[in-house]
């Protein structure tokens, strides 16, 4: 059966077939509602239904809160259409001519950058152009049917080539692949570009603040600002647990050192006995209030794990920061 969805206040209209998500649907008619994580953990997909009846889906309590539920809210990545609807969402404008793909890439280098991080490159089948915004990720397309989600590290000028970050996590399906049986030449299935993660047009400071290998997209982000000669002001916030996780600690270096509008903060959360460290220590989201007594003036965009980016959106709003300026891409670590 085959529902027609409306979204105000654009009044685009699109068609739900079977069981697909509003979210899926809408993606696949090329209309952009804001999205991060798609398991229903992050809430970032989370509108209103004005009219008609949806199946809930699957979510997590802190995602979509009972008396949400009950004001008409619905988590859209989630929300199965039970009948033709009215939604009220906005729609992200600037990713509208990027079409979404399903692509093979074959691995062209693998190297390890830490003791649990490991730097995939891919190349995409020569004919191939591979249209992205700088901070947007992929979906893996794993054998059996589950995917695993990974930022683009590389800046869209590189239009042939993916570059991933993959966090070995014990136990995990596909990271463990990738530390133990993954080969140059291996082909990978992948779908993308998906996220609304990406720089904003303004002229206002941007906050970037990475966690872990949320390192990656932030990269893309001030590569692709580079190579466009833009020179708003970026602050670039690197939070890891100790020296060795900071995996490209020399590449921000640089960046400072040819680009007097780009900062760099390292901060350590657990330095270990034998590092030689006398950078910033402590929780990263508390290195950026400890310097930005006021964020009224400032972009935020945020990469990293749940607890990291939960703690920037409570402490970062009470220093001013509006919430519309802030941006975040919510990751559990990719099994
Ligand atoms: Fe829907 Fe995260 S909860 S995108």
């Amino acid at each position: 059966k085959t529902y027609r969805v409306r979204i105000e206040p654009s009044g685009h209209t699109f068609d739900v077939a079977g069981n697909e998500t509003v979210l899926e649907a809408a993606l696949r008619a090329g209309f952009t509602l804001p999205y991060s994580c798609r398991n229903g953990s992050c809430g970032t997909c989370k509108g209103k239904i004005l009219e008609g009846e949806v199946d809930y889906g699957v979510y997590e309590a802190k995602a979509l809160t009972q008396e949400e539920r009950a004001a008409g809210k619905a988590l859209f990545c989630q929300a199965v259409p039970r009948s033709d609807l009215v939604i009220e969402a906005k729609e992200i404008g600037l990713v509208k001519n990027i079409p979404i793909k399903l692509l093979p890439a074959r691995v062209v280098a693998m190297v390890r950058r830490a003791h649990d991080v490991m730097v995939l490159s891919l190349k995409l089948p020569q004919t191939e152009r591979f249209k992205f915004l700088a901070g947007q990720y992929i979906d893996i397309l794993l054998k059996n049917g589950a995917r695993r989600s990974f930022s683009l590290a590389n800046p869209p000028q590189q239009d042939n080539t993916l570059e991933l970050h993959v966090r070995h996590v014990p136990g995990g399906m596909f990271s463990g692949h990738v530390f133990a049986q993954m080969k140059e030449k291996d082909l990978l299935r992948f779908r993308g570009p998906l996220g609304i993660f990406f720089l904003r047009e303004s002229e206002r400071p941007a906050i970037l603040v990475a966690g872990g290998t949320g390192f990656a997209p932030v990269k893309s982000i001030v590569e692709d600002a580079i190579a466009r000669g833009d020179t708003r002001p970026l602050h670039v916030y690197w939070g890891a647990r100790a020296r060795r996780d900071l995996y490209l600690d020399d590449l921000p270096r640089r960046w400072v050192r040819d680009h007097p509008h780009i900062r760099y903060i390292p901060v350590l959360s657990e330095p270990s006995a034998d590092d030689v460290w006398s950078g910033r220590t402590g929780w990263v989201h508390e290195a950026v209030l400890a310097d930005h007594p006021d964020l009224s003036g400032c972009e935020v965009y945020a990469s990293g794990p749940p607890p990291m980016v939960e703690a920037i959106r409570a402490s970062f709003l009470a220093r001013g920061l509006p919430e519309d300026r802030l941006y975040y891409d919510s990751f559990e670590f990719a099994h």
